[in-house]
């Protein structure tokens, strides 16, 4: 074996054994499960449709001729739709009330990294450290987050942070789906202008919000699922492996797998 693949693999372990402890996982058999296998039912171009779609495909389904007379309503855009950047955006929102979050959060939790990033890292909603710094996943599994990116050769630096809700649930509770409604077109937008070639959900509370499917993070894991341009892929919360670490092996799987998707990614350029 020469130098260099010594070193990596050196360091590799290092990597492995600072973040999941002294288990050892073996990574040669995994085998990522693709879409063409795993085609999900819905795709992201069916579940965000406008209004516009929506009263568009009922006209066009519709047995009754006179229907087509009616004229289509356009919801009224609102100023941050048109941001053509992140700062701009994030002053336009940072002051939302949209949802009773909005009242009891202390700072809005915008997303924080590399604007042009290739990788987008997506958690449920800022706990306690980051209602209080404004930034997502600073506490304990912020650390673990950094960790498992490390061990995948990404810094925290190359990569963006957000999450499905921008202000923190009283208690650490689990979104609404009503919060997490109308929280999305923030993220959307933020997707949009990122234009991240990969996506990593991190626990099912992001997953079911950004692929709105119905099913259960077993079936969900070790998939890939399109989001417009972005494939996305999907492993445990952190704050998870925190409380249950025999998922870490699971974990460390995924981000293998997730690694992998973003090298085919990176090379199709
Ligand atoms: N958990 C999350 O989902 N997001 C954060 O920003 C922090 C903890």
């Amino acid at each position: 074996m020469n130098e260099k693949l010594q070193d990596l693999l050196l360091q590799s372990l290092i990597d492995q054994k600072e973040i999941f402890g002294d288990e050892l996982f073996e990574t040669k058999n995994l085998k990522r499960r693709t879409s063409v296998e795993f085609e999900p039912k819905i795709q992201q171009s069916e579940v965000v449709k406008s209004q516009k779609e929506i009263i568009s495909e009922k006209i066009l389904s519709s047995k009754n001729e006179n229907l087509k007379e009616i004229p289509l309503i356009e919801e009224p855009k609102e100023k941050w739709q048109f941001s053509s950047n992140l700062d701009e955006l994030n002053k336009l929102i940072c002051e939302c009330q949209k949802c009773p979050l909005g009242k009891t959060r202390n700072k809005f939790v915008f997303g924080t990294g590399n604007p042009n990033a290739d990788v987008l890292v997506v958690g449920e909603g800022p706990g306690a450290d980051e209602d209080a710094q404004g930034l997502p996943f600073v506490g304990r599994a912020g650390k673990l987050l950094t960790d498992i990116l490390k061990a995948i050769n990404f810094s925290r630096e190359e990569v963006y942070i957000a999450n499905i809700v921008k202000c923190r649930p009283p208690a650490n509770r689990t979104p609404l789906p009503a919060e997490m409604e109308s929280c999305l077109p923030y993220l959307n937008k933020q997707i949009e202008l990122i234009n991240p070639k990969v996506i990593l959900c991190l626990g099912l509370t992001s997953a079911l919000g950004l692929l709105k499917k119905r099913e259960s993070l077993t079936n969900l894991r070790g998939k890939v699922f399109d989001f417009g341009k972005a494939k996305v892929m999907v492993t445990y919360h952190p704050a998870a492996l925190l409380r249950n670490p025999n998922w870490k092996r699971g974990c460390w799987e995924d981000v293998q797998l997730f690694r992998k998707l973003y090298d085919e990614m990176a090379q199709l350029k």
